[in-house]
């Protein structure tokens, strides 16, 4: 595995990321306007499954959001990944990071409950839906604050 890692780092474009004076900031810019993208749009879509903002119709407000943070999601995949490329070997042996994956993947089992109660257009009523909304909130937000103490615990 540590020679997969170690040869991630040597791809062209990795090592062309790497040595680009201005590639990196720019890649990692695009990740936080990425990751501000999808925790506005998940913190708008659950708090409007939760009860709030109750004058806008809750269908359409909340097929939006959820559009916008699969794009967002995307961005944050892509971007997160060259990022990743560029020191794949140390990232990959963090307990840090190895935390923010592993919160990503329960946050995105998580949406996955939720679209599949979702099937026949309804939204998971009552209890159900709080829970995984609160849980959809508590687990994104958890990580965004691994993935800025990465670069503190690293
Ligand atoms: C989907 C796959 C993702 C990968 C592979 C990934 C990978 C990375 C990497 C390697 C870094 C640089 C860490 C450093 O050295 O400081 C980083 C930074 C960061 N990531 Fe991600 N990330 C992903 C998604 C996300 C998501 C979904 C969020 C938030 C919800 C997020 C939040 C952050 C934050 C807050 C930083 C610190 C940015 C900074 O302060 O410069 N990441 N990510």
């Amino acid at each position: 595995m540590d020679g997969f890692f170690a040869g991630i780092e040597q791809l062209a474009l990795v090592r062309g990321l790497k040595a680009s004076f201005v590639a990196y900031p720019i890649v990692n810019a695009l990740h936080i306007m990425s990751i501000g993208a999808l925790l506005t749009s998940v913190w708008l879509m659950d708090l409007r499954i939760l009860g709030a903002f109750r004058s806008l119709p809750q269908p359409a407000f909340v097929a939006l959001l959820r559009r916008t943070a699969l794009g967002a999601f995307g961005g944050a995949l892509v971007t997160g990944s060259l990022l990743f490329s560029v020191r794949a070997s140390e990232y990959a042996a963090m307990p840090i990071f190895l935390a923010k994956m592993t919160l990503i993947l329960l946050a995105g089992a998580n949406f996955l409950v939720f679209m599949r109660r979702a099937k026949g257009g309804d939204e998971p009523a009552g209890g159900v839906a709080i829970v995984l909304a609160a849980l959809s909130l508590v687990l994104w937000t958890s990580v965004l604050f691994a993935g800025r103490f990465i670069g503190f615990l690293g």
